[in-house]
C-alpha cells in the first residue's frame, strides 16, 4: 500500500501518509451547493451522448485467484484528478434525465406514479391529495450521500453511480420509496466523526468509517438487526419466500426473505449510502430448473465488481468484499464446471438495456424486461478453481 500507484485507489487517499501524493484526487468534493464527479467534464458529456450504447463487457484479471472483474471502458475511470462540478440543481436535473431515459418496460405505464412529470406541467401544482412519486426523494438522497460520505463522493465514473446507486429498481420487485426509510433507520451506523466519545460500543466505533469496504461490512454486520420488525430480533433467511415476500417493504415488515429478497434489501441499503451495488444470480444451478436458483450481491469498488452474500443469518461472521471467493458456499468447481451444457449461468441485474441480454428471473421465467449482463465467464473462471 505504498507508492504513487496507490493513488488510483482513491479511498486510500484518506490514509494520512498518502494525502500529499493524492492531493489531486481528493479535491473532487461535493459541498452544500455543488455535486462533484471524479472525472473530466468532457468525458462526462461524451458519455451522456453515448450512454445508450455503453457496454460493460467483463474482462478478467490474469491472476490465479480472481477477486473481482473490471469494466472494459478505460476512459470511464481515468484517475488524472480532474473534476466536473454541477450545481445541486443541475445534478438533480441530470439524475432525473438519466432515470427517465431508463425506465424498465413494465414500469412505463406507471411513469407518473413513479414521479416522472411532464415537463410542461409543474409538479408543485399537483392537485390536493397527490404528491410526486419516488423519483424525487431517490434523487435527493442519492446526491445527499455524496455530500456526506467520502466513499460515495469517490465513486467513479458517474455512469456507475447513476446505474447502481441512483437506481431505485433491481428486478421486478414492487417499486417503493425505500431510500428515505433505510437512510433514517441506518444512518446511526455512520454517525458524525467523534473518536473520543465515551460510549465505545460498535456503533460509536463506526463513526470512524472512511472507506467503501468498511461501510459495506458495517451495513452487513448491523443492518439485519437494526431493520428487524418488532416481533423478531433480526431479519433472517426463510427459503421459498420469493416472490411472495421479496420487495424491500415486505421484507422489512415480515422480517424474513429468501436469497432474492435479502439480496434486494442489501443492495438497496448499500445504494442508500452511496455504494454501487447490484443483484446477481443464477436462475437455475447447472442450467437445471429443478436444481434451484440463487441470488447474491455485487459491489463496485475501484473499477471492479466484487461479489458477496448478505449475512442476515451470519451476523457473527459477516461477509465482506475482500473475502476469498472460494469461501462462498456456492463458489465451487461442481457448480461452475467447464461443461457448456451443464455449467451454471450467472447474470447481473442492470437498469440500462445496452444489449439484448436480460436478467432471467426464476420466478418469472419468460419475462425478458429486466436488463442484465451475462457474467457467467467470471464466475466460471473464479469458482472452477475452488
Ligand atoms: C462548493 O464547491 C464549488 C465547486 O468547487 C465552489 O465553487 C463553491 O464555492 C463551494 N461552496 C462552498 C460553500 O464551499
Ligand atoms: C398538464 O396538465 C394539464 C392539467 O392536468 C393537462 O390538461 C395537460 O394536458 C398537461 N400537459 C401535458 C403536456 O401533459
Ligand atoms: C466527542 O465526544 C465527547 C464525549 O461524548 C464529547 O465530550 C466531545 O465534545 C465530542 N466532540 C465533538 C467534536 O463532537
Ligand atoms: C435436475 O435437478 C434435479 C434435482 O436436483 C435432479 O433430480 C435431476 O436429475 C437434474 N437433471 C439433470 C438433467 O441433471
Ligand atoms: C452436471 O453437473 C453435475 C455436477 O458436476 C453433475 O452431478 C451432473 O450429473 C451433470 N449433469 C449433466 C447432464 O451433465
Amino acid at each position: 500500500m505504498t507508492g504513487f500507484s496507490t493513488c488510483k485507489l482513491v479511498d486510500l487517499c484518506l490514509i494520512a501518509s498518502l494525502v500529499a501524493s493524492c492531493a489531486a484526487a481528493i479535491t473532487c468534493r461535493s459541498n452544500e451547493t455543488h455535486i462533484a464527479w471524479n472525472e473530466k467534464c468532457s468525458n462526462l458529456l461524451r458519455r451522456e451522448a453515448n450512454a445508450a450504447e455503453a457496454t460493460f463487457t467483463s474482462t478478467y484479471r490474469q491472476i490465479r485467484r480472481l477477486t473481482s472483474y473490471q469494466t472494459v471502458n478505460k476512459s470511464s475511470h481515468g484517475d488524472d484528478g480532474d473534476c466536473c462540478y454541477e450545481t445541486l440543481q443541475e445534478a438533480q436535473a441530470s439524475a432525473y434525465k438519466y432515470l427517465e431515459r431508463h425506465i424498465m418496460a413494465f414500469d412505463k405505464p406507471f411513469r407518473s406514479t413513479l414521479g416522472f412529470i411532464d415537463s410542461d406541467n409543474d409538479s408543485s401544482n399537483l392537485p390536493d391529495g397527490l404528491s410526486g412519486g419516488l423519483v424525487g426523494p431517490t434523487i435527493d438522497y442519492a446526491l445527499k450521500v455524496k455530500q456526506d460520505y467520502p466513499w460515495a463522493d469517490n465513486v467513479r465514473p458517474r455512469s456507475i453511480y447513476y446505474e447502481y446507486v441512483l437506481n431505485y429498481a433491481n428486478v421486478n420487485e414492487a417499486r417503493s420509496n425505500w431510500r428515505p426509510l433505510l437512510f433514517t433507520e441506518l444512518q446511526s451506523l455512520f454517525a458524525v466523526e467523534n473518536t473520543t466519545t465515551a460510549d465505545s460500543n460498535d456503533i460509536a466505533t463506526n463513526a470512524m468509517i472512511k472507506t467503501l469496504p468498511q461501510a459495506v461490512l458495517t451495513l452487513n454486520t448491523h443492518m439485519w438487526t437494526l431493520l428487524a420488525p418488532r416481533h423478531v430480533d433480526s431479519i433472517t433467511f426463510v427459503g421459498g419466500s420469493t416472490p411472495l415476500i421479496f420487495d424491500t417493504m415486505s421484507v422489512l415488515s415480515f422480517g424474513y426473505a429468501s436469497c432474492t429478497g435479502l439480496a434486494i434489501l442489501f443492495v438497496n441499503a448499500l445504494r442508500t449510502f452511496g455504494i454501487p451495488a447490484r443483484v446477481v444470480g443464477t436462475p437455475a444451478w447447472y442450467q437445471n430448473r429443478s436444481a434451484g436458483n440463487h441470488n447474491w450481491v455485487e459491489v463496485y469498488h475501484e473499477g471492479a465488481w466484487h461479489f458477496m452474500e448478505p449475512s442476515a443469518t451470519r451476523t457473527d461472521n459477516p461477509d465482506s468484499i475482500d473475502r476469498d471467493p472460494c469461501e462462498r458456499w456456492f463458489c465451487n468447481h461442481e457448480r461452475f464446471s467447464d461443461n457448456a451444457q451443464n455449467t451454471t449461468m450467472v447474470y447481473a441485474a442492470r437498469l440500462e438495456s445496452a444489449t439484448s441480454t436480460f436478467y432471467r428471473m426464476a420466478w418469472e421465467w419468460d419475462n425478458q424486461d429486466v436488463p442484465g449482463e451475462d457474467v457467467t465467464a467470471y464466475y466460471q473462471e473464479v469458482c472452477s478453481q475452488c
